[in-house]
């Protein structure tokens, strides 16, 4: 399956970008400067330029699933957390539906489940990924939304902690490739469409952690 990744420069991103590879799809990493180009393609994916704040529905195109994992990150203001964050997902949705491109997995955040929690600081952080997972829940995509908590660089163990619903209780903080191979994971099971998956650090492999349970 071709793949495009929004946001295959990042943390999530790049861990993604090899692990679908390693899982014999052809992945599209999709980067705004052309000096990330090689990144991609030692890890085994085709670069393609494409800015959330300018032009990037060329770069997804022939791709069967796009996986958004762009971010504005903790260094900038809120303005980009709307541009990126909420509008570069909204439009990343948009995109595909226009062209045609069924299959859509988000990374979300733990926290987007109750956006008015504390700390006071992140609501808005909270409030734009909540929207982006309403729009897209909305879309008629066949959609994946996970939401991690905290994100580490530790290596991945290929085991998680995933909930289905929201009990309010946060875990233990999960490493980006943990969260990368879940994508892959998601990807290949269909039961995974439709559905909100909280992610945690755990001792579940990770293909039976997001088996949904009727
Ligand atoms: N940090 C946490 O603990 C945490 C917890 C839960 C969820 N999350 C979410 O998980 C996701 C991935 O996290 P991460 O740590 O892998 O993120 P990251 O390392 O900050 O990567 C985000 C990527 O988005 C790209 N990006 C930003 N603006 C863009 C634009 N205008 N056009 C195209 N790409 C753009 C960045 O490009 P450049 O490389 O060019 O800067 C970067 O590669 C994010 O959505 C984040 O909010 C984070």
């Amino acid at each position: 399956m071709q793949v495009a990744v929004i946001g295959a420069n990042g943390g999530i991103g790049r861990e993604l970008v090899s692990r679908l590879a390693d899982a014999g799809h052809d992945p599209i990493g999709v980067v705004r400067d052309e000096s990330q180009f090689d990144t991609v393609r030692e890890r085994g994916g085709e670069p393609r330029l494409g800015d959330l704040e300018g032009e990037f529905a060329p770069a997804l195109r022939g791709a069967d699933a796009v996986v958004f994992t762009a971010g504005s990150g903790g260094d900038t203001g809120w303005d980009e957390t709307l541009l990126i964050d909420l509008w570069g997902a909204r439009r990343s949705i948009d995109a595909c539906v226009e062209h045609g491109i069924d299959r859509f997995v988000i990374i979300s955040a733990y926290s987007a489940s109750e956006p008015l929690a504390e700390p006071e600081a992140l609501r808005p952080y909270r409030v734009a990924k909540r929207c982006a997972d309403d729009y897209l829940e909305r879309s008629p995509l066949d959609a994946t939304i996970l939401r991690p908590t905290t994100l580490t660089d530790e290596a991945g163990t290929g085991h998680v902690s995933a909930a289905f619903d929201y009990r309010g209780e946060d875990g233990d903080a999960i490493p980006r490739a943990d969260v990368a191979q879940t994508v892959v994971a998601c990807l290949a099971n269909e039961e995974t469409v439709g559905e909100t998956i909280r992610l945690f650090g755990g001792d579940t492999p990770i293909e039976n952690a997001i088996r949904p349970t009727d």
